[in-house]
């Protein structure tokens, strides 16, 4: 199995993982040969990479976090709520809570690293996608606290609403292309309150929920909003929906930009790991998230390039790795390196081809 840029595609060339649509269903199904219809629709729909099956990667496996029915709960569920408050009607939290109990004991019987959270890989315009796989991130952390089922739960419905608040926002300020005015960039701002406002009012979500909600764009310094609180004035949950929040939103695609690899985001908040996120949070995360998902495509600085075998659990930018090219020139046989064996050798970018 290997990750692709739907630019790099070929005709006759295998899925190895379904596709899905903004909506949770599935476009493409695992197993479908690529036509160049096919191949032409991925890339006009805005799909960056897909996965496709390769022989000389066959030892290569996904693990998927979340099974497909349990995703497919969240969506409906995440897209209920919204239908909920547009059309003024009781949310019920029952099926939401149900729907977490279930993504909690897949995340609680999945031991691997977290590679690939989104089936889907293109724009998600109601930000569904955001929600289901923020609160997985947070979860995840959440459970690396060894945080109780009600805490999970209480975190989870949190995250999953932690943006219910721009349902209050036009769609055209949401999805401005040109760069904000500061004018609308507060209002931007007020979709913390306005979830706020929204959540405390639905009787069995609890407070706490909606503190979350509130609070997802505090910062560890200070220096966010809306109340600019510091450290663990804080809610832990909502420390934990921040870091969740900003590494989803970074590497997905936005309408006003492309999505970023995974390791340049994990680059972005290891940098700000102090100032912007709480340090302890950062260290969970880089023992459970894969940087170099397996069947990625890595360019070591010895000029190699190949694709990520497997992980090396606390050492995400250290994996297994497979090589096919030395430059341009195929190597025969390919190489595989323990990147914990080859303190020299590092990786130097990342590429789906
Ligand atoms: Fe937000
Ligand atoms: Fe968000």
């Amino acid at each position: 199995m290997r990750q692709v840029n739907v630019f790099y595609l070929n005709e006759g060339e295998i899925l190895a993982h379904p596709i899905l649509d903004a909506n949770g269903r599935i476009l493409l199904t695992s197993g479908v040969k690529l036509t160049n219809l096919y191949i032409h629709k991925l890339q006009v729909l805005g799909v960056d990479t897909v996965l496709i099956e390769d022989d000389r990667l066959d030892d290569v496996a996904i693990q998927m976090a979340i099974t497909p029915r349990t995703k497919e709960s969240a969506y409906k569920a995440v897209k209920g709520v919204r239908y909920c408050i547009e059309t003024n009607r009781l949310i019920r939290s029952n099926e939401l809570k149900d729907m977490l109990k279930r993504m909690i004991s897949d995340l609680l019987s999945f031991e691997g690293i977290l590679g690939y959270i989104s089936d889907f890989r293109g724009y998600d315009d109601f930000m569904f996608h955001h929600s289901v796989n923020t609160t997985i991130f947070a979860l995840v952390l959440g459970m690396a606290n060894k945080y109780s089922e009600a805490k999970l739960l209480e975190l989870g419905l949190g995250v999953l609403m932690h943006d219910v608040g721009k349902v209050k926002i036009p769609n055209v300020l949401l999805n401005k292309l040109e760069k904000l005015t500061d004018e609308e960039f507060t209002e931007i701002k007020q979709h913390s309150k306005y979830g706020f406002e929204i959540l405390r009012k639905i009787d069995d979500f609890g407070l706490i929920s909606a503190h979350v909600a509130l609070q997802h764009h505090e910062r560890w310094d200070g220096s966010g909003y809306p109340r600019g609180l510091k450290g663990t004035a804080i809610h832990e949950y909502a420390r934990l929906a921040a870091l969740s929040d900003v590494y989803e939103a970074l590497t997905s695609k936005r309408v006003y930009r492309d999505a970023i690899q995974p390791y340049q985001a994990y680059e972005y908040i290891t940098g700000h790991s102090g100032i912007l996120f709480e340090p302890s949070l950062i260290n969970i995360l880089s023992t459970r998230i894969a940087i170099y998902p397996e069947g990625s495509g890595v360019i070591l600085n010895n000029g190699m390039y190949g694709n990520v075998v497997k992980q090396n659990v606390g050492y995400p930018d250290r994996p297994h790795v497979r090589m096919f090219y030395q430059a341009d020139e195929l190597l025969q046989p390919p190489v595989d390196y323990n990147l914990m064996e080859h303190p020299s050798l590092l990786i130097t970018g990342s590429e789906n081809r």
